[in-house]
């Protein structure tokens, strides 16, 4: 499959957004302490089939928990976290969330599109990443509900591929809200939720993670996970990078009928017509950069009914969104 030049963060700033008036500096060489997953869940072991896994750009379903951050970074994160904390907003699965951050912070974008991450996470993953292309699937940060025991985030799939999530808070100085994830497919749970069946306790899966600064790496659309509530009152923050397979040509999971419920309408319609433009483009440039003359009709025309249902299915959701309704699998034990 061809591999995608990086698109870039857009030069422009929408409406309604400003830079954070001082913050640190984000430095690779103080703020990152990479170190490697001691093991993997593979899909197959979560139950997916082999025809399946084929169309997904690794194997991988969820690392076991890995250091990003050293403590200089971690609490770099914090101090930035909480001074984008007054711009959270809700939706019916999250109560408080800060989207577009990396717009009003360099440190958070300069973080999410670290070249260093990514070629690290790219090993761990087993194929080649870039940055998510879409600027609100960056530097997603989760804080914790108002209410004691309202769990942060309901049992769901991400509407990306894959992304990292990450402790900001220390995860050992709460009482619960643990990042938990399903120990069985996306169709497993969609029966279980609706047949109304409570999430058997022995496949739900809590992995602990060691302190701030430390993640998970998932592909987000495969894994069913959620974020369950505080047993008591309590600070916890937590952040998510979304990534895109760097080979195109994979299915995209991208939902702009999704994300335009939970985004300002004037930024997620600009970067998700730039998204589909940019998998347009890479397409269509390896196709002109890469010519042979040969009469192999089957798969030129498939590469343009590829391009066509891009673009017809990015048209169609464009067109329809406003009448979708948020996706989750609820709150279930
Ligand atoms: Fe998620």
């Amino acid at each position: 499959m061809p591999i995608a030049n990086a698109l870039t963060f857009p030069a422009l700033m929408p409406a309604g957004y400003d830079h954070l008036p001082s913050e640190p500096q984000f430095d690779a060489a103080r703020h990152l302490a990479l170190e490697r997953p001691e093991s993997r869940i593979g899909l197959a072991d979560l139950g997916y089939e082999e025809a399946e896994i084929a169309t997904c750009p690794s194997d991988l379903a969820i690392t076991s928990p890995f250091r990003v951050l050293s403590d200089e970074g971690a609490a770099c994160l914090l101090e930035v976290a909480r001074q984008l904390a007054p711009f959270a907003t809700s939706v019916q699965r999250i109560e408080r969330m800060v989207r577009g951050g990396t717009y009003r912070s360099r440190f958070l974008r300069d973080l999410c599109q670290s070249p260093d991450v990514n070629a690290f996470l790219s090993k761990v993953f087993g194929a080649p990443l870039l940055p998510h292309t879409i600027p609100h699937q960056l530097g997603h940060l989760n804080f914790n509900p108002t209410q004691v025991g309202r769990n942060v985030d309901k049992w769901h799939t991400d509407t990306l591929r894959i992304d990292y999530v990450m402790f900001v808070t220390d995860p050992r100085a709460v009482q619960g809200g643990e990042f938990q994830y399903f120990n069985g497919t996306k169709h497993e749970m969609k029966a279980l939720a609706e047949a109304g069946k409570p999430i058997p306790a022995g496949r739900i899966v809590s992995p602990a993670l060691p302190g701030p600064g430390y993640a998970v790496l998932q592909q987000g659309n495969m894994v069913v996970h959620r974020a369950k509530g505080l047993r008591e009152a309590a600070e916890r923050i937590t952040m998510v990078n979304g990534y895109v397979p760097a080979e195109i040509g994979f299915p995209d999971f991208t939902r702009y009928d999704q994300l335009y419920l939970a985004d300002p309408h004037h930024v997620v319609t600009e970067e998700y017509a730039r998204h589909v433009a940019w998998m347009g483009r890479e397409m269509l440039t390896h196709r002109i950069d890469n010519p042979a003359f040969a009469d192999d009709r089957g798969s030129e025309a498939a590469r343009f009914e590829q391009l066509a249902a891009l673009f017809s299915g990015a048209a169609e959701q464009i067109r329809n969104a406003g009448t979708a309704t948020e996706e989750h699998f609820g709150d279930g034990e």
